[in-house]
């Protein structure tokens, strides 16, 4: 009778469910390449980005969707994420680590009002942002 606990899996929110669904998932990534536009520190960071920065802005909201536990319509326009390989045409250095990491906590504590939820979030991508590195800084 009793319910194990993986009964309880459909009670728990997904981070996407816990921020806010669709609305500031679009926020956040909008937010984020907003700040990469505007933000001198980021500078080199918007340089690397083939321009304009329309379609980017698109499929980063449809892969935060799906990391965060949302609907899956990266997956069926872009196939499977392989991150790390498609970020080897960029040069990704810790300078523009550093830089991706300032916009993206900027757009996170701009649009997620859960601190706590939030500090989780940018240590995971930091984990992430960290993954892309491909290249010494002075290299
Ligand atoms: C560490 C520093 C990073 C740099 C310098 C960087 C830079 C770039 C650049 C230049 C592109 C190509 C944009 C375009 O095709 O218009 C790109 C694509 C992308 N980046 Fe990053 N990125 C970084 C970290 C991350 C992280 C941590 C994530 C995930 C949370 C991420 C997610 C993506 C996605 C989803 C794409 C598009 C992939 C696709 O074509 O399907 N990036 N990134």
């Amino acid at each position: 009778m009793g319910k194990k606990a993986s009964d309880n899996n459909t009670d728990v929110a997904t981070p996407y469910q816990a921020i806010g669904g669709e609305k500031t998932v679009e926020k956040l990534a909008n937010r984020f390449y907003d700040i990469m536009e505007q933000d001198p520190f980021a500078a080199e960071l918007l340089a690397i980005h083939p321009q304009p920065l329309n379609n980017i802005r698109h499929v980063f909201y449809l892969y935060l969707t799906m990391w965060l536990g949302g609907p899956n319509q990266y997956e069926q326009e872009r196939g499977h994420p392989r991150l790390r390989a498609r970020h080897l045409p960029y040069t990704v250095t810790p300078a523009l680590k550093a830089q991706w990491m300032y916009c993206m906590r900027k757009a996170m504590y701009d649009t997620v009002d859960n601190i706590q939820l939030a500090d989780q979030l940018l240590k995971a991508l930091d984990q992430l942002a960290e993954h892309m590195i491909n290249q010494d800084d002075n290299a």
